[in-house]
């Protein structure tokens, strides 16, 4: 008996040690790729308790890292941290005046990425109060959020893109159910939805808000059209029927 209780001990001060190994690791990387304004944003960010250590990279995209952390209180959160200085800031730019929400949008690239990453959020909320799928939002400052962690122990689940949904024509029907809600209750489209941006749990979670604009866009009609046929063509493309895109933006805008 005692020895089992010494040998959980001893397995537990070893994760500490390997997670402190991996952090450090983890802090030498992001203090390379990111700028210091963004480290003392993080470093605000870990002193308001909603990240207490960064855990693992888990994807470095275009304009974003998304890392997993534990909060304060040991639960996964995902934080997504835009980059200033290797981000398209200009096309950010074009895609962020069509909103109505933003009076007016900066010129130059920080204010712009600040912009952009305070949509995300912005969306994440809207979206999350009306109840459409999305990764509860937690937390905002300048480049960097912190949401609700899509996945167990520290693994993200995997996007619809690399595993077929159990249920394709269940898991279709949600998506458009929450492209309505989108569009209807939050008044928004997602305008980058497809088998990329959908983890699957396994029921789908819709992720990466940041290109989500309002419906008074002057694009808003291409934009959702855009979306729905992304998804109709991953599901027919599983051999699922589906109505015709036309059918259901026009069930949607009505
Ligand atoms: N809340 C989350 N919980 C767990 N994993 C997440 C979460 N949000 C994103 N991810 C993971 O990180 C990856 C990248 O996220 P996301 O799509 O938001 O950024 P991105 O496409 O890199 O953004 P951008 O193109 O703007 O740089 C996702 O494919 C997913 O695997
Ligand atoms: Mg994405």
């Amino acid at each position: 008996m005692e020895d089992d209780f010494d040998s959980i001990l001893s397995k537990l001060d070893r994760k500490k040690i390997e997670r402190l190994e991996k952090d450090s690791e983890i802090y030498k990387i992001m203090a390379r790729v990111f700028d210091t304004s963004t480290l003392l944003t993080i470093y605000r960010l870990i002193n308001r308790g909603v990240f207490d250590v960064f855990y693992g990279n888990i994807s470095a995209g275009k304009e974003a890292n998304v890392y997993c952390a534990l909060d304060k209180n040991g639960n996964y959160v995902a934080a997504k941290i835009y980059r200033i200085a290797t981000s398209d800031f200009k096309n950010m730019r074009r895609y962020l005046v069509g909103d109505t929400r933003f009076k007016s949008v900066p010129v130059d690239r920080r204010g712009v990425v600040y912009t952009w990453a305070s949509r995300e959020f912005k969306n994440l909320q809207q979206a999350y109060q009306a109840g459409v799928p999305v990764p509860r939002p937690i937390d905002h400052e300048k480049n960097v959020l912190a949401m609700e962690f899509i996945g167990e122990d520290g693994i993200p689940y995997p996007l619809l893109k690399d595993v077929r949904p159990e249920n394709p024509g269940e898991t279709f029907d949600i998506l458009i159910d929450s492209v309505k809600k989108l569009y209807q209750i939050a008044g928004l489209i997602h305008s980058d939805l497809s088998e990329y941006n959908v983890m699957l749990t396994p029921e789908p979670v819709i992720i990466d808000l940041s290109m989500g604009t309002d419906t008074k866009n002057p694009l808003a009609e291409k934009l959702l059209m855009r979306d729905i046929q992304n998804l109709v063509r991953y599901f027919r493309k599983l051999g699922l029927r589906t109505p015709e895109p036309s059918d259901i933006f026009a069930e949607i805008v009505k």
